[in-house]
């Protein structure tokens, strides 16, 4: 869990993963880490921090009851230029996304020995990804976009865990709610490491025999989670994710009454980012095209109301969508709250015309007059052979 503590209140044996103030920051010497001793705590407590943000899983907690946990602050308002990914925000989110894919890869090898599933690491990898999805605004969404074809399930668990926060968040489910629903969506696909690795990176086309034992992932994982005492929720999550409302899903052929909304959420963003990764039987869709086309499913493979809300809570253009401007400059989508569904925040790093990397800068649609700027298209960053991960650097 990561609390936000105010300076006087810390004390040695605490972990600290942000300083807060990005640019009070720059003028302590502690990083990010243990407070080992006296001397780091001395520093910290007198600088001019008024608070700091800790993370009570990998050290000390608090019990100061002004220690509030991150997740609780959703309520919070922010200004237009907190809603903006920072650089720090970005960093911070590079690492409880590496730690919440490792999370997933220990989970998938301790079911495979028959191990016992850490459900402490699973449950504090999830307080960090609903926290980070709240205090980092879009900073791990931005970076759902890079995938490798080689780490699909684990990049896939991660990424559905947290678009799923967002959804879960947008549709008003609490706290505790939106925990589950995103623990739902990081193990949903566990039932794969039972399933025969030619089968599951079969490049090509699975015959009837191959695809029935795929299909098999869904009711293993329920089994495996409930074995492993997870609660209901998850365990119909992972159960439920491919069923379709008009019936013609899997395992059970299941129809809209008898699946929870937690299911047919689930089962929409399963299928939204599937569609915009690189598998090896389809090249990523564009988010826009991935919406367009599960628009062509509503009511018969998804909840019609629910996606409706899934493409307000991500927006038109959603965070991570690589956009072409109108100076021909191409950049990724990093703010597009409220009055900015339609004319976003664009971080624009490379030039189409000159074909170059550039120096990354925000480009605010909204505020672009006298000359205004807009958007030409949604881009394949592969079209243009864009590296995104020089986004990221
Ligand atoms: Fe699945």
């Amino acid at each position: 869990m990561i609390k936000k503590v105010p300076t006087h209140q810390l004390k040695p044996g605490m972990y600290v993963v942000d300083l807060g103030s990005k640019e009070l920051a720059g003028k302590v010497r502690h990083p990010v880490g243990f407070i080992a001793d006296g001397k780091t705590l001395a520093e910290l407590t007198g600088s001019s921090l008024k608070y700091v943000y800790i993370d009570t899983v990998r050290g000390l907690d608090t019990d100061d009851a002004l220690a509030v946990p991150i997740a609780s602050l959703e309520a919070a308002p922010s200004s237009p230029e907190e809603d903006i990914v920072t650089r720090g925000e970005v960093e911070h989110a590079q690492r409880i996304h590496a730690s919440a894919i490792d999370t997933v890869s220990h989970v998938m090898r301790d079911v495979k020995l028959g191990h016992h599933i850490n459900q402490t690491a699973v449950h504090a990898t999830v307080d960090n990804i609903v926290s980070s999805v709240v205090k980092d605004h879009s900073a791990l969404l931005c970076l759902g976009m890079i995938r490798s074809k080689d780490n699909y399930l684990m990049e896939h668990s991660v990424n559905v865990s947290v678009i799923v926060t967002l959804f879960a968040r947008h549709i008003g489910y609490d706290q505790a709610a939106v925990h589950q629903i995103a623990t739902g969506a990081l193990l949903h696909d566990i039932g794969k490491i039972v399933i025969p690795p030619h089968i599951l990176h079969k490049p090509g086309k699975l015959d009837n025999d191959e695809f029935s034992i795929m299909r098999s992932h869904a009711a293993q994982g329920r089994d495996i989670l409930r074995e492993a005492g997870f609660d209901a929720i998850t365990v119909e999550m992972a159960g439920h994710h491919h069923e379709h409302i008009d019936g013609t899903g899997y395992p059970d052929q299941l129809t809209a009454d008898a699946l929870s909304e937690q299911s047919k959420m689930l089962a929409i963003v399963d299928v939204y980012d599937a569609l915009t990764a690189d598998r090896c039987y389809h090249n990523r869709l564009t988010p826009h095209e991935a919406l367009r086309n599960m628009l062509t499913k509503s009511g018969q493979h998804f909840d019609a109301t629910l996606l409706q809300r899934f493409i307000k809570s991500i927006g038109v253009y959603p965070i991570g969508a690589m956009l072409l401007l109108s100076d021909g400059r191409v950049g990724m989508v990093v703010a597009n709250a409220g009055e900015k569904s339609l004319a976003p925040v664009v971080r624009v790093f490379f030039d189409q015309r000159r074909h170059c990397y550039i120096s990354q800068q925000d480009v605010d649609l909204a505020a672009t007059v006298p000359k205004p700027l807009t958007i030409v298209e949604n881009l394949d960053p592969r079209s243009l052979n864009i590296d995104m991960r020089r986004f990221f650097e």
